[in-house]
């Protein structure tokens, strides 16, 4: 894999710095709900202040907006930034997504971001999967380089894509298999064993899946939690995995699947999960999220963890230092390991 030149070989000493951070965290009640990204883009701001910068803009977008929305304005971000990193040399802009030109990768708002800034450097991993104003067309403005934690996601995402200690296991769940199918492929095809729950277990266990899946060792569900309609305090049953009733719902992996999937996560030499087994923000359903989760964790393997909910579900169980590597890449960690380009990285010469 091509490695991007790093911040840390760039002379940043009295320069104006253009920061593109993944600053794109959840929102409740105006104020920022969960900061990892925010935390975790600290240590390239902190090199840049170290090696003494003249100013450094970050930017960043948050959600989707169509546009100017009050509601996706970056001030919580901002707040949150400034609590954790006081320094004056630090300003964050507007959301990037509020200018039209972002999406498009328009040049005349990569312009815009150039101007009378002398080097960019991306941090953003999560967003290197998107060709934008802000990620791409801006790189070949100024002297660009990579941030720390960009650099930190594909040695170890990258870990996964070379020689894996063995059994190799892949965890794989959450609601959209259309999304994950290629890495399925792909990855699922390096591994020995790949553990489906959540919604995408249903599907898989239809033949057209599985053909396109052929090669791969699928261990799917065999009991579920049901529910008779898709709301939190629903009428549940455990159920076999083929036998959930007509218009009801698997809601999450039975206890026989969590002892099941435990154990080949026990065996386990690498470890990559992606995707909650259930409706895990439902407590009734959170169980089979929470067991794969602790398995994860007792595992001496390598560990990867991916994907905004089983992140969300391995913080709030406060296992996050129990696994080798928490990724800040949704998206972007899904299409590194399909083996794809991130334009993001492509457009920072290399090392
Ligand atoms: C993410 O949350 O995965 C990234 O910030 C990218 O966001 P996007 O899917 O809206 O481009």
């Amino acid at each position: 894999m091509r490695t991007p030149r790093s911040v840390r070989t760039a002379d940043v000493a009295d320069k104006r710095v253009l920061v593109r951070a993944d600053l794109n965290v959840p929102l409740e009640n105006g104020r920022v709900a969960d900061d990892t990204r925010i935390r975790a883009s600290l240590p390239t701001l902190e090199l840049l202040l170290e090696r003494g910068a003249a100013g450094i803009a970050v930017c960043s977008h948050l959600g989707r907006p169509k546009g100017p929305d009050p509601a996706f304005a970056m001030a919580p971000v901002e707040a949150r930034l400034r609590e954790l990193l006081p320094d004056k040399r630090i300003s964050v802009l507007e959301n990037t997504r509020f200018h039209p030109g972002e999406t498009k990768n328009d040049p005349a708002y990569a312009h815009e971001l150039a101007a009378g800034r002398d080097l960019y450097v991306n941090d953003a991993f999560g967003s290197a999967h998107r060709a934008h104003s802000s990620t791409e067309g801006v790189a070949h403005l100024l002297p660009a380089y990579a941030g720390l934690l960009l650099l930190d996601e594909l040695v170890h995402l990258g870990r996964l894509l070379g020689d894996v200690e063995r059994p190799f296991v892949l965890i794989a769940g959450g609601a959209k298999v259309e999304d994950k199918l290629g890495v399925l492929q792909q990855l699922g095809g390096r591994a020995d064993t790949v553990l489906v729950g959540g919604k995408m277990a249903a599907e898989l266990a239809q033949p057209a899946s599985q053909s396109a899946l052929e090669g791969v060792d699928l261990v799917l569900p065999v009991d579920v939690v049901a529910a008779a309609s898709f709301d939190p305090d629903s009428e549940t049953r455990l159920v076999r995995a083929d036998s959930v009733p007509h218009g009801w719902f698997g809601l999450d992996i039975g206890p026989q699947t969590q002892n099941e999937f435990a154990a080949r996560i026990k065996e386990a030499r690498t470890l990559f999960w992606n995707g909650p087994m259930g409706v895990f923000e439902w407590p009734r359903f959170a169980a089979g999220t929470k067991a794969v989760a602790q398995a994860v964790a007792e595992s001496d393997a390598y560990s990867v963890v991916g994907g905004g909910d089983s992140v969300r579900a391995i913080n709030e169980l406060g296992l996050t230092d129990r696994v080798s590597w928490v990724s800040t890449g949704g998206g972007a960690s899904l299409e590194l390991l399909e083996g794809k380009e991130l334009p993001g990285v492509a457009a920072i010469p290399e090392a």
